[in-house]
């Protein structure tokens, strides 16, 4: 049997799993005022039928002065259980269990504020505001300690009534429970508060309250940061020893180990640890507790293959694997895993885009690999073409790769020609930066999927009219992407995409700053400013890639920071890493020009003059330009044309990839123009769609 601990069956108390990969808990905002609505149901299905063996739905707010917007999950009204039994239903008809997670965040209040805009009032064991939320929270009196601990109880009853098959407490990622746990947040001088076992006391009535509740057949774990990761969290000696006293009472039936913490910036960034955190690092967390306590331990935080699971599994450091992102980007990973065929999984890259990064902007859930993710009511079971097309995919990034994959997997005969000798486009120079080499997973990622869905994948030719013309294909999906903005550089400054391109043609050798003059490609100097116009990862990058090869940086930002335009937790691991290699950042910086060894700026709002010297090389990372120059010369073309990605306008690669899954998903419905396409394709009149043609284009001849 391939991955014979992984995929072995195993127990959590009274209920059995078909195998040890866990679909962690993870907040969705797929519920519509707190109650899981159909999307959510479709999106935990897909899961269940790719083969997972349990999934801990997302945190659910047990009373109501945990807050949170109508997005997120509560548990606190009987009206979530229609919800909830929906939701069990579907997935127990695939064999999976599935448990529901009780939710508290004190002080902490990540679930996502107000309907209407307010800050709602904070509740927490003592009013000491936490560094996350800079809100000093109100200390709950002792008659709302023992209300809220009653809530945990009636909370998991409404799950267990629902048809779940287990509850989780939520001990980690300084939530409330952590917070009374932990000596740094809990001042109080009353019974919840001072020794070890007064901080114990709330966890200890609420694993009481709810095993009462729904009694011995219904499993119940905790979740545990083994190490909280930030400056004032629980650390590992001291969730060892949580762990352990929990483990005596006799209450639970297993524990959930990840790290990190919602309440402070340094711990946040382990809570959903990006690409940059080595991958299978909680295991270290995970076995430290596993020594201490008697009931199955499963570990969650940058598992993404099952490789790495079975490892973590064989070696002892855990009994099951939480594998959250990996689902997300391919919930197909169990069955793949169990017939062997791990080559086919869509792996994470740990990136955060479109799955936590969701959060803030209270959007649904999703994946930038794997837009289906989140989508599944929409495009969850796309249905075969409805006639055979002959298709040209012109640009071999992410938004034509997809295209293709999506379109050739309708049966479509699909062709993508790319004008470069190798597929991916910006995607493969993002890699390039260190720290994000991993990125470059997007593109094989998704080429595999094109090649075994049966596109034709052709590097090195360039789309022109003439060549659409001669192949005459029924369908062209332009994804041509950007070109370079071209400005006008002074003597001493640089197109940093000129530098990403000569670290990657170079890769490994990138970590000496000297690459860039020793092949005389690029002026760059000891003194650099780099110049942010777009506030995403390329800048943080190349500081940082500068700043290991020895450069003096400066990093001047159209914004209030670097990073201001990416997932809190890149950012937030790289401004620590630019801060250790001494790279100084510049907020609200409009740049001026440059003139001898001195850079010019504007402060964005203030207005005044800033000038930054000695410089000897200023580096522009700005936004680039669509390349349309095919899409005009297509006018008049009588085929349909659907324009996707960058080419259509620039955007990051999230968009990229969800436009070529529109292209590909309607590419015989056509014109696409990227937006909303389900809902407006329209097939224009002159559209010629040529009828069961099934002559592929004749790429060699090409
Ligand atoms: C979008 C998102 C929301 C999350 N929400 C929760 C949550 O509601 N409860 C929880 O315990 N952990 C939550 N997590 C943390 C995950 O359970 C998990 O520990 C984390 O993603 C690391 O695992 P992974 O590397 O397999 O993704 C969330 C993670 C993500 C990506
Ligand atoms: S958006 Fe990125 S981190 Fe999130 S699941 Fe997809 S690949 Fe993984």
């Amino acid at each position: 049997m391939p991955y014979p601990n992984l995929m072995s069956p195993t127990e959590i108390g009274p209920v059995r799993l078909r195998n040890r990969i866990v679909f962690s808990a993870h907040g969705t905002k797929m519920s519509t005022r707190g109650v899981p609505d159909e999307r959510l149901v479709a999106y935990h299905e897909a899961r269940a039928r790719g083969g997972v063996g349990l999934i801990i739905c997302e945190a659910a707010s047990v009373h109501e002065t945990a807050g949170g917007s109508s997005s997120y999950a509560v548990a606190y009204t009987d009206d979530c259980i229609p919800g909830y039994r929906r939701i069990a239903g579907a997935v127990h008809r695939h064999g999976t269990k599935i448990f529901g997670q009780l939710y508290h965040p004190g002080r902490g209040d990540i679930a996502g504020g107000s309907d209407d805009g307010t800050i709602f009032p904070i509740y927490a064991p003592s009013a000491i505001a936490c560094e996350s939320k800079q809100l000093t929270p109100r200390a709950m009196p002792v008659g709302l300690v023992r209300e809220i601990v009653r809530s945990y109880g009636e909370a998991a009853r409404r799950m267990a009534e629902a048809g779940l098959d287990g509850v989780e407490v939520m001990a980690h990622h300084s939530h409330l429970v952590s917070q009374f746990l932990n000596p740094r947040s809990n001042r109080r001088n009353d019974a919840y508060g001072g020794s070890f076992e007064n901080r114990m006391r709330f966890l200890v009535e609420i694993l009481h309250e709810v095993r009462a509740e729904i009694g011995d057949g219904f499993a119940l774990g905790v979740r545990i940061s083994g190490d909280e990761q930030a400056t004032f969290g629980l650390r590992p000696d001291e969730t060892n020893a949580i762990a352990q006293a929990v483990d005596r009472l006799g209450l639970v039936d297993y524990f959930s180990v990840n790290s990190g913490s919602c309440s402070a910036f340094d711990g946040s960034i382990h809570v959903v640890p990006p690409m940059a955190i080595e991958a299978g690092y909680v295991g270290k967390y995970s076995a430290a507790i596993k020594k201490v306590v008697t009931k199955p331990v499963i570990a969650t935080g940058r598992i993404n293959t099952p490789d790495l699971a079975e490892g973590i599994i064989a070696s002892a450091k855990a009994d099951l694997c939480g594998i959250v992102r990996g689902l997300i980007c391919d919930p197909d990973l169990p069955s793949k895993a169990a017939a062997d065929t791990p080559q086919t999984i869509r792996l994470c890259i740990g990136c955060n885009q479109a799955c936590i990064g969701h959060s803030p902007k209270g959007a649904p859930i999703s994946c930038i690999q794997y837009p289906e993710s989140g989508r599944e009511l929409q495009f969850g079971d796309l249905p075969p073409a409805a006639r055979r097309c002959r298709v040209l995919v012109a640009g071999g990034g992410p938004a034509g790769l997809k295209a293709a994959a999506v379109a050739a997997s309708r049966g479509h005969d699909v062709t993508l020609l790319e004008k470069r000798n190798e597929l991916g486009g910006q995607a493969m120079l993002a890699a390039a930066l260190p720290g994000r080499e991993e990125f470059g997973g997007i593109v094989s990622n998704l080429v595999g999927e094109a090649e075994r869905a049966g596109a034709r994948l052709v590097p090195g030719v360039t789309v022109t009219r003439e060549l659409v013309d001669r192949e005459a294909p029924d369908v062209v999906i332009v994804a041509t992407g950007v070109r370079r903005r071209t400005p006008d550089l002074g003597q001493n400054e640089v197109d940093a995409w000129r530098l990403f391109q000569i670290l990657h043609d170079h890769a490994g050798e990138h970590r000496r700053r000297k690459l860039f003059w020793e092949l005389g490609q690029a002026n760059v100097g000891a003194e650099v400013v780099v110049v942010d116009s777009r506030l995403d990862w390329l800048a943080m990058g190349l500081a940082e890639q500068l700043a290991l090869g020895g450069c003096k940086v400066r990093l001047a930002v159209l914004g209030y920071m670097p990073g201001q335009n990416i997932p809190k937790q890149v950012r937030d691991h790289w401004a620590g890493v630019l801060h250790r290699l001494g790279v100084e950042v510049l907020p609200y910086m409009r740049y001026l020009g440059a003139e001898g060894d001195t850079a010019r700026f504007a402060h964005m709002t203030g207005g005044r003059e800033v000038l930054v010297r000695p410089v000897d090389t200023v580096i522009h990372v700005a936004p680039p330009v669509p390349e349309t120059e095919l899409e005009e010369s297509l006018s008049g073309y009588t085929g349909i044309v659907h324009i996707v990605g960058d080419c259509l306008a620039p955007r990051t690669a999230e968009e990229a990839v969800l436009d070529g899954l529109k292209a590909g998903a309607t590419a015989e419905l056509g014109p696409v123009r990227g937006l909303h396409l389900l809902d407006r394709a329209v097939v224009t009149p002159q559209a010629r769609i040529a009828m069961h043609t099934t002559t592929p284009l004749q790429a060699s001849k090409l």
